[in-house]
Order: structure tokens, then sequence, then C-alpha cells
């Protein structure tokens, strides 16, 4: 059986990929800093990615590792280099340390790519983003690349369903990051970062940056909101940069990726938002 640690299971994305990865018949550790209600047939290992000393553990024996902790929900920037940059450099030091040969599979995002992007952004395309998140993630993507492991990094897209409160929370996010009602982003359903993640895990990527997203057209953050029920006002203004948040879907459908949630309004239809 293939052994298996996550990180950031308590997350959005973690919380909902982990019972999956468990499903498979993966063993899985999870990383946790605190108490966690975790599925059945998965086992907590406390650590933190900001304490190297309580990383042994959690990694010795893997097979692979699935890296999601992050920080971004925040303004505060070292923050978040800590917990993207730093973490991610511990992390992968001891797994060069305790386990090789491990597979390590990263998530990244869409907003390492540029704001002022003129078309879907390609992996390949030069990243120079101005946020801490984004610009922490590339950090971190370089460590993997540098790190002589086997590695892959999956640039997620808005990920949003089975409850997680995500496509609501933009009713409040939207005019607090001053994101306007026609910004469109790409996205994808947990049910298919699982499966982005299983492809991840056969080796498919090895050594590659790989867009994941429904690979539909991207949604407005207007009719995210009122899909979310809770709309937010529209506005006639000019859209500074209106390919940010566009990730070209290509690379990962030649990889065998096919999204089992088409689209947004496939998953309201559904009954998975
Ligand atoms: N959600 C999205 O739409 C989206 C979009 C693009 C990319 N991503 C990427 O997907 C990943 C997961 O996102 P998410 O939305 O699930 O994030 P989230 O809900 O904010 O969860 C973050 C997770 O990271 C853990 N964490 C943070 N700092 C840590 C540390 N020092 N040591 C150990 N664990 C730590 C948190 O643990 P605690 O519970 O202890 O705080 C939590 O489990 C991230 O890498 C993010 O960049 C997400």
């Amino acid at each position: 059986m293939t052994t298996l640690l996550l990180t950031g299971a308590t997350g959005l994305v973690g919380s909902r990929l982990l019972p999956r990865l468990a499903q498979d018949g993966f063993e899985c550790r999870a990383l946790v800093r605190g108490e966690a209600a975790l599925p059945p047939g998965t086992m907590a290992v406390r650590g933190d990615l900001a304490d190297p000393d309580t990383l042994r553990a959690a990694v010795e024996g893997v097979d692979a590792v699935v890296h999601l902790a992050a920080l971004f929900r925040t303004q505060d920037e070292a923050a978040i280099w800590r917990a993207n940059h730093d973490g991610t450099r511990n992390l992968i030091a001891a797994v060069k340390e305790h386990a090789p040969n491990a597979r390590l599979v990263m998530s990244s995002t869409g907003n390492v790519y540029n704001a002022d992007a003129t078309r879907p952004a390609l992996e390949t395309d030069e990243c120079s983003p101005k946020s801490a998140y984004g610009a922490s993630k590339v950090a971190a993507e370089q460590l993997l690349r540098d790190s002589g492991l086997t590695w892959a990094v999956l640039r997620l897209p808005f990920v949003y369903g089975e409850g997680d409160g995500h496509l609501a929370s933009l009713h409040t996010l939207a005019p607090q990051f001053g994101l306007h009602p026609a910004q469109a982003y790409s996205v994808a359903h947990h049910r298919d970062i699982a499966a982005a993640v299983r492809l991840a895990l056969t080796g498919v990527m090895d050594g590659r940056i790989v867009n994941v997203t429904d690979g539909a057209p991207p949604v407005t953050v207007y009719e995210m909101t009122r899909l979310a029920g809770r709309p937010i006002e529209g506005s006639a203004e000019p859209l500074t940069d209106p390919w940010f948040g566009h990730l070209d879907s290509t690379l990962i459908r030649e990889l065998g990726f096919t999204p089992s949630v088409p689209t947004v309004y496939a998953a309201a239809r559904e009954g998975i938002l």
C-alpha cells in the first residue's frame, strides 16, 4: 500500500481531498497543528511546517507527499512568506533527509501569473506576480524544482463545492479586494481537484507544472456570487486585467485529465455547490 502524507488537511481543499485519498486505498497521514477531526482510516501526525523538528515523524517512510498547506487569506505578507516559502523549504529538507524517494506533489495557484496577461495563462509563461501570495508560491515552486526530488506542481484555479462556502465568501471578498464583478476566474470542483491529485500521484506529471481547471470558460465574480445566492452589485466600469485568473487547460487534458464536473452550472444542477 502507498503511504502518503497530506499537509493542509484541515483546509478547504485538504478536508475534501483526504477522505477521497483514503477511499482510494492510500495509507494516509495528515500533518496537523492542533486537534483535528480526520476521516476514518487516516492518521494525524502532529507537526508544524515552521518547526523542522516536527517533520521527521511525518515524512519518514512515506512514498508520496501532497503538500497543500499554505497561508493566503490574510494581509500579513511576512506570515505569507513564512508559511508558503519557508514552510515548503522545511518540508523539502525533511523529505530529502528522511524519504528521499518520495514523490512530492505541491499545490500552487493561478495567482502566480502576471495580472496584465494578454491571453489565458500557460505553464511556460514567465511569472512575476506582485502579490505576496503569488510571489511566495513562485518561490516555493522554484525550491521544489531545484530540490532533486521527484516533484509535480498543480496550479489550482478557484476551487469550490461541497458546501465549502468559497463562492459565498466572494460577496465579502470582492469589495474587500477590489474585485471587478466582471473579473472571471477559471474554476474547478473539489471532486476534480482530487482527480488531478490522483493523476499527479501516478507520475505522469513528474517534473512538470500543470494548470488545473474544469476547462470551461472562466466564471465572473458576479456570476459566482449569484450562484452562491449572495450577488454583488454589477458594474460597467472597464476591466483593467481582463485575462487575470484565466488558466489554459490544454496540458492537463493532454495528460489524461477529464473533469467530472464540467462547469459550475453543472455543479449547481447536481446540488454539489
Ligand atoms: N481554495 C482555493 O480556491 C485555492 C485556489 C488556488 C490554490 N489553492 C491552493 O490550495 C492549497 C489549499 O488551499 P485551501 O483553500 O485549502 O487553504 P486553507 O483553507 O487556508 O487551508 C490551509 C491549510 O494549511 C495549513 N497550514 C498553514 N500553515 C501551516 C503550517 N505552518 N504548518 C502546517 N500546516 C499549515 C492549515 O492548517 P491549520 O488548520 O492548522 O491552520 C490548513 O490546513 C493552498 O496551497 C493554496 O495555495 C487553493
